[in-house]
């Protein structure tokens, strides 16, 4: 396995996998109340450059319960002082680093210069830890076996969508992004991964065809952090793909509703959907934190610490 977890695109299927697997492990332990101290006296160092919730609060609480402590910098990098910098001090202290950053550069070059692991709490470009969590939430809703299943990703291609792919190039899962034309982001990313993609990558603007058959429709924010000045001309784009029940109704009829959270509701999803039954928002949120143990304890831990 790798140094770091940048990219979901990194790993192999087997190493996705077990990494899955650890996930589910620990949070069994977690809800048994076994103890599960595999990174005990070991620091994680967390920089965010934008804010956060469940990243911050399930890095830190996860690191606690591993036995181990975090610190907390928010900060911009590259301002007071330079990546490469930034990363040769804090592995003389720490034994990992998570970082959330604007730049996707920044993220690398975290990871070049450190000899500790890097983690990716998000970047403009992928967010890795998010989609490991909602492959387990996935799991649990639809079992371990993706090859039936299609995923439609309503909204924005950007860095969800791109570690959806990311997860779909190994795993054999079908992902269709339903958006306004101009809104699919880098479509070379979609065509690299369609080169080596186990299960059917489409992008298409009409609802009706790309929410057809889904198991799970997804959505995420129209306007991401870093984007605000183009919140109001997104919203006007992206208005006819809102997920609301009209919209749900066009997937099949059981399909489990996923986001990453924060929701706009009343913008890319009504309260009726979210709220729903078919909702799984809370169970991905909650797999931040087992799924970011299970790459702590993996990266930081080395094979013996599960
Ligand atoms: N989904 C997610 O990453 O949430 P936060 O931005 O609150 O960390
Ligand atoms: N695409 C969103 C995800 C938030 C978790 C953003 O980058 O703001």
């Amino acid at each position: 396995m790798v140094k770091d977890f940048i990219s979901l695109a990194d790993f192999s299927a087997e190493e996705l996998l077990e990494l899955l697997d650890l996930s589910d492990h620990l949070k069994q332990q977690q809800r048994q109340g076994i103890p599960h101290r595999l990174l005990e006296g070991k620091t994680l160092a967390m920089i965010f450059e934008k804010p956060s919730l469940r990243t911050r609060v399930t890095f830190q609480t996860g690191m606690y319960q591993l036995g181990g402590h975090s610190v907390l910098l928010e900060t911009l990098l590259g301002e007071r002082e330079s990546v490469p910098d930034v990363a040769r001090n804090l592995d003389r202290w720490v034994d990992g680093i998570t970082a959330r950053t604007f730049r996707h550069a920044d993220v690398l070059g975290l990871a070049a210069h450190a000899r500790v692991p890097v983690i990716n709490a998000l970047s403009d470009e992928l967010h890795p830890c998010q989609i490991l969590a909602d492959a387990q939430a996935l799991r649990e809703h639809r079992g371990n076996d993706f090859s039936s299943l299609k995923l439609a990703f309503v909204g924005d291609g950007n860095n969800v969508f791109y570690s959806w792919i990311n997860l779909a190039a190994k795993l054999p899962l079908n992902v269709t992004l339903v958006c306004p034309k101009g809104y699919e982001g880098d479509t070379r990313i979609l065509e690299d991964a369609k080169s080596t993609a186990k299960g059917a990558l489409r992008i298409t603007s009409d609802i009706e065809s790309g929410l057809k058959d889904a198991d799970a429709v997804y959505t995420d924010v129209w306007a991401s952090m870093g984007q605000e000045e183009e919140a109001a001309i997104r919203e006007e784009a992206f208005r006819a793909y809102q997920v609301n029940a009209r919209v749900m109704s066009l997937a099949k009829p059981d399909a489990l509703f996923m986001h990453c959270l924060p929701a706009h509701r009343g913008s890319e999803v009504t309260d009726e959907v979210i709220d729903s039954p078919q909702s799984i928002v809370f169970d991905e949120a909650e797999n931040r934190l087992h799924a970011q143990k299970a790459v702590l304890a993996r990266l930081m831990g080395g094979p013996q610490a599960y």
